[in-house]
């Protein structure tokens, strides 16, 4: 693949083994490596990171451990590191070791390197349980690459009494497709795309790989019925994809 094509994300249909290659493509920006435009992410990781923080309040507290599955390397995992610096949390990312590599050591940093949640009793043996599991922006890779339930389940195993996970940026079919067929939504893709255009909406389709509202509510029912809290929440709206992205905060009570 030459650079122009590996550029074209929205094609590149990405997976674990895809953001490796990614990671070592030495032409690519910080935010190409995680698979997104510049223009998508290098002026709005500081409001995601908030965002982030005002879901997982437990960040805000001081020596809890924190787990970030799919870390990548732009801005926004250096941003949690320095929570974690400041507060005195335990931090653990998971990913693959390409994208570690770009993290510098740091006495209270542990790198589990592979594909979650494979290599979860590398992730135990660091902590039992964690206060904090922020997954953002990585679950509809999982959805297409693992067990989605394995992803759950594992991933709930591991959260602390009073614990969040949030799994965030998640790209909701069915949401884009109530915007996109909304005045609103008409209206933002023709200021986006310069033209009169109606963008094109079909329903009752078969739509392989993609995660729509059925998917996300099953998924908080799982965690329900597992005994945890679980909530289907909005991002806040500066955020580049708020309108056609979700973000479930799950708690153990
Ligand atoms: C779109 S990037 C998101 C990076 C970061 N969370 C952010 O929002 O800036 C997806 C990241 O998830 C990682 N990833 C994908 N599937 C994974 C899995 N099953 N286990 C661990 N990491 C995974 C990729 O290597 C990549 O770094």
């Amino acid at each position: 693949m030459d650079d122009e094509s590996v550029k074209n994300f929205s094609e590149l249909q990405l997976s674990y083994e895809k953001f490796r290659d990614l990671a070592r493509n030495k032409s690519l920006s910080r935010f190409e490596k995680i698979g997104f435009p510049n223009s998508y992410r290098e002026r709005y990781e500081q409001y995601i990171f908030e965002d982030i923080c005002s879901k997982v309040t437990n960040l805000d507290e001081k020596n809890k451990s924190v787990l970030d599955i799919g870390p990548g390397c732009s801005d926004l995992p250096k941003k949690i590191i320095e929570i974690c610096r400041q507060n005195h949390h335990n931090l653990v990312f998971c990913d693959s070791e390409e994208m570690l590599e770009f993290h510098k050591e740091e006495p209270f940093l542990h790198k589990a390197s592979g594909m979650f949640p494979k290599n979860i009793n590398d992730i135990k043996n660091i902590e039992q349980k964690y206060d904090v599991i922020i997954c953002y922006s990585v679950f509809h890779y999982i959805f297409v690459d693992t067990n989605v339930w394995d992803f759950i389940d594992q991933s709930l195993s591991l959260l602390n009494t009073g614990g969040q996970f949030l799994i965030g940026d998640i790209p909701n079919n069915s949401k884009r497709k109530r915007f996109f067929s909304s005045e609103s939504g008409v209206k933002y893709h023709q200021d986006f795309t310069n033209s009169k255009e109606i963008p094109e909406v079909n329903f009752n389709t078969i739509e392989y790989n993609k995660i729509d509202d059925a998917v996300i509510n099953s998924i908080i029912l799982r965690a329900q019925s597992s005994g945890f809290d679980a909530y289907l929440i909005p991002q806040n709206q500066k955020l580049p994809m708020s309108n056609r992205r979700d973000d479930i905060l799950i708690t153990r009570p």
